[in-house]
């Protein structure tokens, strides 16, 4: 079986954030000539009769049968085509920290383009999908109700928006049709009347048949699922079927003359097959809004409130039959709205006033924060909903690459702000630490740990060990600073400069502080400290990474680099063999230099102790390469490489006077060179001529202040 969707998942491209600003593709480009479509054949391209009549199809219950012979899989229950759907968009496996996980494309949001895209969370995305393919086997949970447990902003919301559109875009395609059926029950009338509760047309054939019904009707016929179809009609439509099987005189099959099949669409917005619900104050809220209500206008009509037909089946529950309800905040529910709850949670029923149980067919998942879930879990009362659901922990991302995504996926596209380098990243990487727990080992800094957790390597810590950090830290993610901070305090940043065209680090960095006095969701004084002192810590780590890259900057001169190696491995080459140098000036023979050797060597730290086995080690790579009749290259040595460009750096970052750069007067020559190590930074480095300058500025009074640590 091919799978259709509606978008072809190769045209889906993820986004990325690392392509710096000035590559980015602008808007389309007009460069294709004058081959613009007239516009009537744009219109008919653009027609959607084809579709219409596609996604409108309606036939007789026997067509039905027909249909349903051939593809099986229209008969599915709500959490088959729910898991369904998810697998449809395909899935990979990933290996992180030595444990392999099944990555559901699905939760990149395709459908939108990545708009709804959710990072990081792959294994509790991972759990969710096999409790809800469980559920498509029927192997329990389905009937359980599935809990989303999470801090705020933690994208529970997002990930059941994602489902939800998902079931839309699915019920749309081939592969996800669905039916329900409509009666015209008085023969001249012209009007169909839908079944309220939209329910599957098998459900037409009397319960005590239909299973060995459907048997024969798919003898022999390939099906993922094994078919049935549980439960009875609802109590509207019980009533117009009995009346009619009394004039039929009990054939139930001369009923179907009276029945049109027809395609169902899943859509929230038109309340088909997706519903919400959403605590109110108590007084607002009854649950006639889960379960529908007496229609007081037909009562007239129908001359009795109990009469089915005088009742709308517009409760939430109503709708979402065959898709999926969403009960926000679920927890904050009033105990009586509980009970309804639970029933349709185990019996797949729901009690609507004054008739008797109605059977559903529905994915039912509710979010919660944390606070409500402890509640929960003291209070006896609840017991039987603890029992009942399936709780699923969506925490707060603790990997920064992940994090940054959320930010860069809002930020990256927006307004014509240039968002300098490493803005998102600081934000980011704060937000991470206000979310990890202080590592019990002192040899570990917070900051290192960001990092490992980042797939950075450390000395002395293999894979395992950053997985047992993880897993020893049980209240990693469930604490700390939301997302939706970080955007809003973004956000600030970006308009509240409305004149300077970039926005940088330092820009955002004084929101979140600013920001932090107000913070409601902060618990005590102490923790408003803690986060205040991460934002040091994080500043810190700014000025290295800015640092580090004006530094390259500097010293990316390949040619003066290559010089300085030549020199030094002239100088080695004559040292390890008790040989002269030639001064290329002079022509003078000369003794080795041996402090231009330390010069370099000191930058990665050897010891005078260990120059000899360095100066060696370097001297038997550079003889191998020879056999192999290759060159040596300073490039090839990451160590060699480091050494040259720090040395470089120091000795050209007198020259270029950083530490003047700050005062009013500097000389051609030193401009010159400056606009050389600006330039380098717009190009290797993704940076404007606005936070190139800034950087620059800002590393130099670094310098001027005498930290001279590099
Ligand atoms: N892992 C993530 N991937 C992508 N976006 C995320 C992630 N975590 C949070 N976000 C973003 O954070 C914001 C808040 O998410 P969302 O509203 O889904 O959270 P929530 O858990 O429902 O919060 P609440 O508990 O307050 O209702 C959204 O903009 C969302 O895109
Ligand atoms: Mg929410």
């Amino acid at each position: 079986m091919t799978v259709q969707v509606p978008y072809p998942a190769s045209e889906y491209r993820p986004l990325s954030f690392q392509r710096p600003f000035h590559l980015r593709k602008g808007g389309s480009s007009m460069s294709d000539g004058n081959k613009a479509p007239s516009v009537s054949n744009l219109l008919s391209k653009y027609s959607t009769k084809e579709e219409f009549e596609r996604l409108n199809w309606t036939g007789t219950f026997q067509e039905y049968l027909e249909l349903a012979r051939e593809n099986p899989h229209v008969t599915r229950t709500a959490y088959q085509r729910l898991y369904d759907m998810i697998a449809s968009w395909g899935s990979e496996e990933v290996t992180k920290l030595n444990k392999t996980y099944t990555r559901y494309k699905f939760f990149d949001d395709p459908i939108g383009n990545g708009k709804d895209a959710v990072f990081g969370l792959d294994d509790s995305l991972e759990n969710l999908v096999n409790v809800l393919k469980s559920a498509a086997l029927g192997f329990g949970t389905e009937r359980r109700i599935i809990l989303l447990h999470g801090p705020v902003g933690s994208a529970k919301s997002t990930v059941v928006r994602l489902l939800k559109k998902g079931l839309e875009a699915y019920s749309r395609t081939d592969e996800g049709a669905l039916y329900t059926y409509e009666w015209r029950v008085d023969g001249t009338a012209d009007e169909w009347q839908e079944s309220p509760m939209r329910e599957e047309p098998l459900k037409l054939i009397p319960e005590s048949i239909r299973q060995s019904f459907i048997d024969d009707l798919f003898e022999g016929i390939d099906s993922n699922y094994p078919i049935t179809t549980h439960g009875e009609l609802n109590p509207a439509c019980r009533h117009t079927y009995k009346l009619l099987l009394e004039d039929y005189g009990g054939d139930w099959t001369q009923i179907l003359s009276h029945i049109r099949v027809k395609r169902l669409l899943l859509s929230e917005k038109d309340r088909v097959g997706i519903g919400t619900f959403q605590p109110k104050d108590e007084k607002n809220q009854d649950s006639t809004e889960l379960t529908g209500d007496i229609n007081y206008r037909k009562i007239a009509v129908y001359g009795s409130d109990s009469d089915p037909r005088a009742f709308n089946f517009d409760g939430e529950f109503n709708v979402a039959n065959r898709g999926l309800i969403e009960f926000v905040e679920i927890l904050k529910l009033d105990v009586a709205f509980l009970y309804d709850l639970l029933g349709a949670t185990q019996e797949h029923k729901i009690k609507p006033k004054k008739f008797a149980q109605t059977d559903i067919d529905e994915v039912i998942i509710g979010h919660t924060n944390e606070p409500e879930f402890k509640r929960l879990q003291s209070n006896e009362l609840m017991e039987a909903f603890r029992d009942r659901t399936v709780k699923i922990d969506i925490p707060y991302l603790t990997v920064l690459d992940n994090e940054i995504n959320i930010y860069a996926k809002d930020y990256e596209k927006k307004g014509n702000k240039f968002i300098a380098p490493h803005t998102l990243e600081i934000a980011a990487m704060w937000a991470v630490l206000t979310r990890l727990e202080e590592p019990q080992s002192h040899q570990l800094s917070l900051m290192q740990k960001l990092k490992l957790y980042n797939g950075k390597s450390l000395p002395g810590f293999t894979s395992d060990n950053v997985r047992e950090l993880k897993e020893t830290a049980t209240r990693e993610g469930m604490e700390g600073i939301s997302p939706r901070y970080i955007q809003d305090k973004i956000s600030n940043a970006i308009v509240s400069h409305p004149k300077i065209p970039t926005v940088n680090p330092f820009m955002v960095m004084n929101e979140l502080e600013e920001g932090l006095k107000h913070h409601s969701l902060i618990a005590s004084e102490e923790e408003r400290k803690r986060f205040q002192q991460l934002l040091s810590v994080v500043k810190e780590e700014y000025e290295d990474i800015i640092k580090n890259e004006v530094q390259k900057a500097i010293s990316a001169d390949e040619d003066s680099i290559a010089r300085l190696c030549a020199n030094y491995v002239d100088n080695v080459k004559a040292y390890t063999q008790r040989e002269k140098v030639k001064n290329p000036y002079t022509g003078k023979e000369e003794e080795p230099d041996e402090r231009l050797m330390r010069s370099i060597e000191e930058k990665i730290d050897i010891p005078e102790s260990r120059k000899d086995d360095f100066r060696r080690e370097i001297m038997n790579y550079i003889g191998a390469l020879a056999i192999e009749g290759k060159q040596f290259k300073y490039w090839t040595n990451e160590r060699l490489q480091k050494a040259l460009e720090l040395k470089l750096f120091e000795d050209q970052k007198d020259t270029i006077k950083l530490k003047n750069l700050i005062s009013s007067v500097i000389d051609k020559d030193t401009q010159e060179k400056i606009d050389i190590v600006r330039a380098r930074l717009i190009k290797n480095y993704g940076y404007d001529e606005i936070s190139a300058t800034d950087v620059l500025n800002y590393v130099a009074s670094i310098y001027a202040r005498g930290d001279i640590k590099s």
